[in-house]
């Protein structure tokens, strides 16, 4: 059964100041609804609202939110029923961040958390924060944009994959807490999508340059996935993988995970980016130091 969620909605969008976040946030207008544009760069976010401004349907209200504060995201919620006229009845957790091109062990605990915080932590209380409001305003909507990352484990990409694993678990899991009511999550998998996110996140050496290629060359346009998104929402649906490459991925790690996993290693071995970063980290690191590390911290007995 389709319910129109996504028309008229009192919507909430995080990163709407560019590439996919922008354009639901385009594509909410169009369908009728006043959109609040959050994003950490608030001309970015000013500039979509320009942009719904010309379409000339829709309203948009542009607020500042990093979504990697807590505090801020707080604010959101609280606030967001004032500036929309009522409950919120559509929430878009999009804001993310890219990060890749080195294995565990070289990416650094700063760039673990840094990514953690915006891709992970940001979508999970953004989700918390939220629902009650979705739940208030009957037929909610909630899309959280993950990735197909999730379940691809392309290797130097670990701080990456384990944020967008774990909103694909939310996800899952409040959709059987959603079921039988009129509130419907979606969770949008996709592989590349012509956007800002890599020129603008902490890809490094060789894995930039993949990712740009392959954005470039198999880059989905973001106005063609938000208007999947939302129609998928509008139905119901749990999971959007709007790529062949994307689904191809998702059958194989299910069908044959050994066999995937062997693959992956093959990839890994052939990336000589990666391979350098792995023999680096091995003869800088020396087996001394973290078994003493771990001998200090670890109590007795345990
Ligand atoms: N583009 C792709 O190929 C692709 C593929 C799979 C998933 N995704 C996911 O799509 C989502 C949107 O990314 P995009 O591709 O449109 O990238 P983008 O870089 O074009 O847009 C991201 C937006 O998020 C904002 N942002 C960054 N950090 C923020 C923070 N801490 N708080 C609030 N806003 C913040 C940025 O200012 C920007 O406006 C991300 O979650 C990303 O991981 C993208």
């Amino acid at each position: 059964m389709t319910t129109r969620r996504s028309h008229d909605a009192r919507a909430v969008v995080t990163g709407a100041g560019s590439g996919i976040g922008r354009a639901f946030a385009l594509e909410l207008a169009r369908r009728g609804s006043h959109v609040l544009c959050a994003d950490i760069d608030i001309d970015r976010a000013s500039e979509t609202v320009r942009m719904i401004d010309d379409v000339g349907r829709g309203e948009a209200t542009a607020i500042f939110c990093d979504v990697a504060d807590v505090e801020d995201l707080r604010t959101l919620a609280d606030r967001a029923p004032d500036l929309l006229g009522g409950p919120t009845s559509l929430m878009i957790n999009n804001a993310g961040v890219g990060i890749g091109g080195k294995a565990v062990g070289a990416i650094g605990l700063d760039d673990w958390q840094w990514a953690l915080d915006i891709n992970l932590r940001g979508m999970v209380y953004g989700s918390e924060l939220f629902l009650p409001q979705l739940r208030e305003s009957r037929r909610g909507g909630l899309i959280n944009v993950a990735s197909a990352a999730a379940f691809s484990a392309a290797p130097g990409m670990a701080a990456y994959n384990v944020g967008k694993a774990g909103v694909l678990a939310l996800s899952e899991t409040i959709a059987a807490e959603l079921s039988g009511t009129d509130l419907a999550v979606t969770v949008l998998c996709p592989t590349f999508v012509q956007t800002n996110v890599a020129a603008d996140g902490r890809i490094t050496g060789e894995a930039m340059k993949v990712a740009e290629a392959l954005m470039r060359r198999t880059g989905r346009s973001a106005e063609q996935v938000a208007r999947q998104t939302l129609d998928a929402n509008d139905r119901g649906r749990l999971y959007v993988v709007p790529q062949f490459d994307a689904k191809a991925i998702w059958l194989a790690k299910r069908l044959m995970p050994r066999t995937y996993a062997f693959g992956a290693g093959l990839v890994h071995r052939i990336q000589p980016q990666l391979a350098v970063t792995r023999s680096v980290t091995a003869t800088t690191t020396g087996a001394e130091t973290p078994t003493t590390t771990a001998r200090k911290r670890i109590p007795e007995g345990v």
